[in-house]
């Protein structure tokens, strides 16, 4: 896979799987555009990928889930390298509740951040994908058509940005721009800690317990996700477009959400 003449714009860099997408397209020469609210984390990320092959990395902190935040990733992209070849929506955030539970601010932080803060910036930075026959790869989830209680809107708005891939991915086929989504599994990244504030204990058990429902017997962790990212955002992958790919280790075929997983450990 080379990357050497591309411009890759990565969200959600700072941490967990945008870290290992940014690092992994490092190694394979992209030039990158990274995204976080963390500075000092996002700042790390940025230094060890200029270290790998010495290409300009561009930091950008802001809030995805503002329109001020979008409007500056897309303009200081721009701005800064005068095109864009791939952009990857990875940066999302969970919710633990369910109907009964529910509240409309958990609903609005949720949705703002992984359907609007896509829908904005992708809207954004179509012109550029379009000028470069370039793609994007959105990272959703396996809880995007799996049922399961104890992560309703953020199930929600996985499904609403598998459709949304699906729909753009039609719209924008004529124009030569690809447009596809990963779906992760149980991921080892900081995704469930931010979520329950487990210490490393209880989040090593936590991913043991998940472990048991998953086929393969074991979580993915953040660089197999990365790979496969990088497989459909290289040119190589030139005639997959509107695929929503699990990377799994099986789990969706076993029907245990981890979510339902989560629940239990709820009560
Ligand atoms: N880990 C899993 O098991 C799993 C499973 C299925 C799907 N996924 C999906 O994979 C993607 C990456 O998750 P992860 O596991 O790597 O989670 P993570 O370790 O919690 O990292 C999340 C990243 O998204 C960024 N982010 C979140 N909200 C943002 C906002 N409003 N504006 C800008 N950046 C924001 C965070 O930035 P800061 O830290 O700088 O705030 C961080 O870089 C998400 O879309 C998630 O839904 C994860």
């Amino acid at each position: 896979m080379d990357f050497s003449d591309q411009v890759v714009l990565v969200t959600g860099a700072s941490a967990g799987i945008g870290k290992a997408i940014a690092e992994l397209l490092a190694e394979h020469g992209a030039t990158l555009a990274v995204v976080g609210r963390n500075a000092e984390n996002l700042r790390m990320v940025a230094e060890k990928c200029r270290g790998v092959k010495g290409k300009d990395v561009l930091e950008v902190v802001a809030d995805l889930a503002t329109d001020d935040g979008c409007e500056q990733i897309a303009k200081a992209t721009v701005q800064r390298f005068g095109r864009l070849d791939v952009l990857i929506n990875n940066a999302g955030m969970g919710a633990r509740t369910c109907i009964q539970r529910a509240e409309m601010k958990t609903f609005d932080e949720v949705f703002n951040t992984n359907v609007r803060g896509v829908y904005n910036l992708t809207r954004l930075l179509v012109p550029e994908l379009i000028k470069t026959k370039g793609n994007i790869v959105n990272v959703s989830s396996v809880s995007a058509y799996m049922t399961s209680v104890g992560s309703l809107p953020y199930s929600m708005s996985k499904a609403a940005l598998d459709h949304f891939t699906r729909c753009i991915a039609l719209e924008l086929a004529p124009l030569g721009v690809r447009v596809n989504t990963i779906s992760p599994g149980v991921t080892r990244t900081t995704f469930v800690q931010r979520l329950t504030g487990y210490d490393t204990s209880q989040y090593e058990s936590w991913l043991s317990d998940a472990a048991r429902g998953i086929p393969l017997g074991r979580v993915c962790d953040a660089a197999e996700i990365a790979r496969m990212v990088a497989c459909v955002a290289w040119s190589g992958a030139s005639a997959v477009t509107g695929a929503i790919l699990p990377v799994d280790g099986g789990l969706a075929l076993a029907g245990v959400g981890h979510s339902d997983i989560m629940t239990r450990q709820m009560k």
